[in-house]
């Protein structure tokens, strides 16, 4: 089958076409005849060396797909040959086949096509369980999602927004902001032109908000912790803007808040598999009603990986960037 490699760590050329064998479904797995596949910011680390898989994990990239299976290994019950089906993988997706734990796969929401199906699971996953199970985040309460133009982002604003909670997103533009805003985003924050809690305490007379779905770390750190309400939640996904930061305490105790995070990557099947069904009871209904869509900025043909990438780290785009496998 054709996959994409990673001829060795480095920039968007070294993800090449290759040739690899078909894998096969071991006991409780499915494979996938796969039709698209979405690309994510954890890949491009992944690239360039600096996010390895976790053990015993195919060396292709890729972390979401939606295809039809192919075939099925021992001891999966509910799957068979000819389903439409989406799968969150640990990796592989950028390939003609991939192999998925039947816990992490979930069936098409109705109307939605292969495509944008394939553009759920990792967004949705990751938005989840950070922003609903650590964040807690209730309706009637509020969210400020940095990087809201991303994939993550454009999810987070969507479900939380359904959800019943009062919205705002940090983004690198007037054009994200104006996009996020579309999304449901009470107030789209420029981050070069305005400092987010400044503009916060304005807009919610001082008190701030419950919970910040964080990927940027660094000099954030410190100004996440003061744009929290009392009893507030920091909910961290990724540090883009530097692992370290120096922060004071004071405010965690002075207003009882709760710095938490978590990577979905490493966590085991069971772990995805319990996610993988409160997506399907919770976002899957808002999905096939519409209340939340997948925001495909572009799609490219697999053997342009490289040119997604590219498009990727130019953080131009907004919503997500997809990966067509066959026509
Ligand atoms: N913890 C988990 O389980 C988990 C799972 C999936 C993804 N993630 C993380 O979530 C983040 C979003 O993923 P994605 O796939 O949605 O990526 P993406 O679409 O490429 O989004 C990244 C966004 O970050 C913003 N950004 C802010 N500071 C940045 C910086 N210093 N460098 C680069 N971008 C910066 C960019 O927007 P502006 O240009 O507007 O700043 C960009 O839109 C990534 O960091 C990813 O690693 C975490």
């Amino acid at each position: 089958m054709i996959a994409i490699a990673i001829r060795e760590p480095g920039g968007p050329d070294v993800l090449v076409p290759v040739d690899r064998p078909v894998p096969q479904p071991g006991p409780g797995e499915v494979l996938i005849r796969v039709v698209a596949a979405g690309v994510n910011r954890p890949d491009v680390l992944q690239r360039q060396g600096r996010y390895t898989p976790p053990p015993g994990v195919t060396d292709i990239p890729g972390l979401e797909v939606a295809g039809r299976v192919e075939s099925v290994g021992s001891a999966v019950e509910g799957w068979s040959a000819g389903q439409p089906v989406c799968a969150l993988l640990a990796g592989g997706g950028y390939a003609a086949y991939a192999v998925a734990p039947a816990p992490q796969c979930l069936p098409l929401p109705a109307g939605l096509d292969p495509l944008h199906a394939a553009g759920l699971p990792e967004v949705m996953f990751t938005v989840w369980t950070n922003v609903f199970e650590r964040g807690r985040l209730a309706p009637g309460e509020s969210l400020l999602v940095h990087g809201g133009s991303s994939g993550i982002g454009t999810a987070a604003i969507q479900l939380a927004r359904a959800r019943g909670a009062r919205v705002f997103a940090t983004a690198g533009s007037p054009e994200k902001c104006r996009a996020c805003e579309a999304l449901g985003a009470e107030r789209g924050i420029n981050y070069r032109d305005e400092d987010f809690v400044t503009v916060l305490k304005e807009v919610t007379d001082g008190r701030g908000v419950d919970v910040v779905l964080d990927m940027v770390g660094g000099d954030y750190m410190q100004r996440n912790i003061d744009v929290l309400a009392v009893e507030g939640r920091l909910v961290q996904i990724a540090q883009l803007g530097g692992y370290r930061s120096t922060i004071s305490t004071i405010p965690i105790l002075q207003r009882r808040l709760t710095i938490t995070g978590s990577t979905l990557r490493p966590r085991t099947v069971e772990e995805k598999g319990r996610i993988a069904q409160a997506v399907h009871e919770h976002v899957w209904p808002l999905v096939e009603r519409g209340a939340v869509r997948v925001l495909v900025h572009q799609a490219f043909d697999l053997r342009d990986a490289a040119e997604a990438h590219r498009v990727m780290e130019s953080s131009l785009h907004i919503g997500k960037l997809m990966l067509r496998v066959e026509s």
